[in-house]
């Protein structure tokens, strides 16, 4: 049996948030001449990528592409009420009892549809992208004409939006680096497809696999989806 993990709408937020953030900290390091230095213009496909005009256009078409997913995902959660991602109380000590239980030093807890640890670096990730957004208009604000910001106040919309990225940038080496861990790979296919092994729901998110069985959630189970489309089993 399987189980409905990630819908339609989480699919396709996911898949176009992580290829805008591709681009955007690749265009954005090019904003630094060192795709010229490092010869990186010299592959080939890639002789714009010294191009200061055009990885700043795509700059901004992937800004565009970001902040309207962005949006796009806060009126799903809003309709949706699909909260399982955010942080609780008490993640912190939960998420270093998980890195213990990896080195065979505790009992894993049971998790629910998220890992402790799946819902800080959320928080984390999701931060980042808010500031980034943030910073970022307000960079393009000031290089339209008439605009004036003080050198200070330029200095440290710069200043930010940096830290941010390379916060960014970390969070998702990690989050890449997690799929490395055998027990996390069965979700790779599943923010491909959407469903999820149910013995590996029963193994890994037991919290979750309750709720999906309890009475309320049963119902729903009649059907593929429930309300939000959300989770199911079939
Ligand atoms: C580059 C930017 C990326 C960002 C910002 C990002 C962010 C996230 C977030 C916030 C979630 C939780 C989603 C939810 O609401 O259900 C998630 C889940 C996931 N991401 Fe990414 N991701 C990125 C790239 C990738 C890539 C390249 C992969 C390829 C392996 C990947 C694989 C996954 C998988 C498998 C899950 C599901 C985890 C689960 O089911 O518990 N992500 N990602």
């Amino acid at each position: 049996m399987k189980i409905k993990r990630h819908n339609a709408a989480i699919r396709f937020t996911h898949w176009v948030t992580a290829a805008s953030i591709f681009i955007l900290l690749f265009t954005g390091f090019g904003q630094m001449p060192i795709y010229k230095r490092y010869y990186v213009d010299q592959i080939p496909g890639l002789a714009w990528s010294s191009d200061f005009l055009i990885t700043l256009y795509i700059h901004y078409l992937a800004a565009i592409v970001l902040t309207f997913i962005s949006v796009f995902y806060i009126t799903y959660l809003i309709y949706s009420r699909a909260w399982d991602v955010f942080p609780r109380r008490g993640d912190f000590k939960e998420s270093i009892q998980i890195f213990a239980s990896m080195l065979g030093l505790a009992p894993e807890p049971e998790n629910d549809k998220y890992l402790a640890e799946q819902r800080l670096a959320f928080a984390v990730t999701a931060c980042s992208i808010i500031a980034l957004i943030f910073t970022g208009i307000l960079k393009v604000y000031k290089n339209i004409p008439g605009v004036h910001f003080s050198e200070t106040t330029i200095f440290w919309l710069a200043q930010i939006h940096n830290l941010f990225t390379v916060v960014l940038l970390l969070s998702i080496i990690i989050h890449l680096l997690a799929f490395l861990i055998k027990d996390n790979r069965p979700l790779v296919a599943s923010m491909f497809s959407g469903w999820i092994d149910r013995e590996y729901v029963i193994h890994r998110h037991r919290k979750w696999w309750h709720r999906l069985t309890d009475a309320s959630d049963l119902e729903s189970a009649s059907s593929s989806t429930n309300a939000s489309g959300d989770e199911a089993l079939v």
